[in-house]
């Protein structure tokens, strides 16, 4: 297993996130949550500081940075805004289908524009009816001579209206059972294709969730991903395995600028002759908070390592670990820090509640943290064959006889 590395190159790129974070994002922050609007001027200086390509393999335009630097940069936004950090690293996951599972012309042809910034890009995953359950999906798309047509409807698109290109899922064979899910990318404008219900949302409030609407959208077969039907949903997979680190990040900066904020606001708050900061039981709270913080850190550069190295096996388990871990540090710690901040951590004019808000969905999208443990111990599961040596220290005899008792018994009265 590889150990956590951190290239000078993803340090340039952390720093020069913190810049953009620090001089364009923070100050405007608020404004835009309480707007629920797209920072353009945030768009501008991701582009104008080439922070879209950060990710991108240097043959396709970007900068081939890789994600670990995808992470440090998300977590350097998100610890100004969270919502801000959510709508850079979106274009990650719309583009890392195209990256994964993309014919060669596909990626020449899209991943070039994205990494300038001259294309923003969504990924149409999740539906009313098929959210955990992804594979249930019923946006369908149906070859008519040289063309898909794709019709359906797509919930919770993240930059949706603001993206120019779409990575879509949708069955194309309704009949088979691991190859029904096929994925398209899609070009905003095409007839049939629209932005529906905009959300109205708790945090993320600088970003837009919409429903997205496919009403006999027409695209050419060069629009199926990888040229090859059937292989949608480990695309998707695939997929999120690079992205939830992101995700993680993301948890990882709102937990971090929660924290200074807290450990700023107990220097200056004085109660009972003292500030909050010399007081044992703020202490405590202050310690752990930090400690959480460095370890999701920690897990979360060790799942993008550990997908920068291509380490498919680990992967899966590492990014599902960081992901579900990060963001509940992230709900912990922002939590805390309203606690810290009293009565005016519960108001607007403060910055810490808008950290509780935006922590919030993080531990829901990309993939429920409940889900996350699931496929954690799934991997746990199928890894247990390489120390199956200890089970003979276990005596088994007696718990499994009396497995054996209670499923008889149970039969028994089945039969009545
Ligand atoms: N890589 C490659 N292939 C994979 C894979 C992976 N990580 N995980 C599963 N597969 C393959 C399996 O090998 C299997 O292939 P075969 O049929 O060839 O054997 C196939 O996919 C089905 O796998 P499962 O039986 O494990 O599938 P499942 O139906 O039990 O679902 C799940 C697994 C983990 C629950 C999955 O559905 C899941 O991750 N659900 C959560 C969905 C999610 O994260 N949605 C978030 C949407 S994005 C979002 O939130 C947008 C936003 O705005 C930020």
């Amino acid at each position: 297993m590889s150990q956590i590395v951190i290239s000078e190159e993803a340090r340039h790129w952390q720093q020069v996130a913190r810049k953009v974070a620090e001089e364009v994002v923070r100050p405007v922050a608020r404004h835009y949550d309480e707007v629920q609007e797209y920072p353009e001027e945030v768009r501008q200086a991701y582009i104008e500081n080439g922070l879209l390509g950060v990710w991108i393999p240097k043959e396709y335009g970007g900068h081939g940075a890789g994600i670990v630097a995808l992470c440090l940069v998300v977590e350097e936004l998100s610890r100004a805004c969270g919502g801000t950090g959510v709508a850079y690293a979106v274009n990650a996951l719309g583009s890392f289908p195209i990256l994964v599972g993309g014919t060669e012309e596909q990626k020449q042809k899209y991943l070039p524009q994205i990494a300038r910034g001259e294309k923003m890009i969504a990924f149409c995953l999740s539906e009313k009816f098929a959210g955990s359950d992804a594979g249930s999906m019923r946006c369908r798309a149906v070859l008519e001579g040289d063309e898909y047509v794709i019709r359906g409807e797509k919930k919770w698109t993240t930059n949706g209206g603001v993206a120019d290109i779409y990575t879509v899922f949708a069955v194309t064979d309704p009949n088979s059972k691991s190859r029904r899910i096929s994925a398209f990318v899609v070009e905003r404008p095409t007839p049939g294709f629209s932005i529906e219900k905009v959300e109205d949302k708790m945090g993320i409030r600088a970003v837009p969730v919409v429903e997205t609407h496919f009403d006999g959208v027409r695209v050419g077969k060069d629009a199926l991903l990888g040229g090859r039907a059937g292989m949608g949903f480990k695309h998707a997979m695939q997929t999120l395995d690079f992205a939830r680190p992101g995700v993680a990040a993301q948890g990882v900066g709102l937990a971090q600028g929660a924290l200074e904020y807290a450990v700023t606001y107990a220097l200056r708050r004085q109660q009972f002759g003292q500030n909050l900061a010399s007081m044992g039981v703020i202490m405590d709270m202050l310690g752990r908070m930090g400690s959480k913080v460095e370890a999701a850190r920690g897990l979360v550069l060790r799942a993008a390592t550990a997908a920068d190295a291509g380490e498919q096996a680990v992967v899966n388990r590492l990014a599902a670990m960081a992901k579900s871990f990060s963001t509940d540090v992230a709900m912990e710690v922002t939590t805390d820090a309203v606690q810290i901040f009293g009565g005016y951590g519960f108001m607007k004019d403060y910055p810490v509640e808008k950290y509780m808000r935006d922590a919030k969905i993080t531990q829901i999208y990309e993939g429920t943290n409940q889900i996350q443990r699931m496929v954690v111990a799934r991997n746990l599961i199928k890894e247990a064959g390489n120390y199956s040596h200890i089970g003979a220290y276990i005596p088994t005899e007696e718990f499994n006889a009396y497995g054996a008792d209670e499923a008889a018994a149970v039969e028994a009265e089945a039969k009545g």
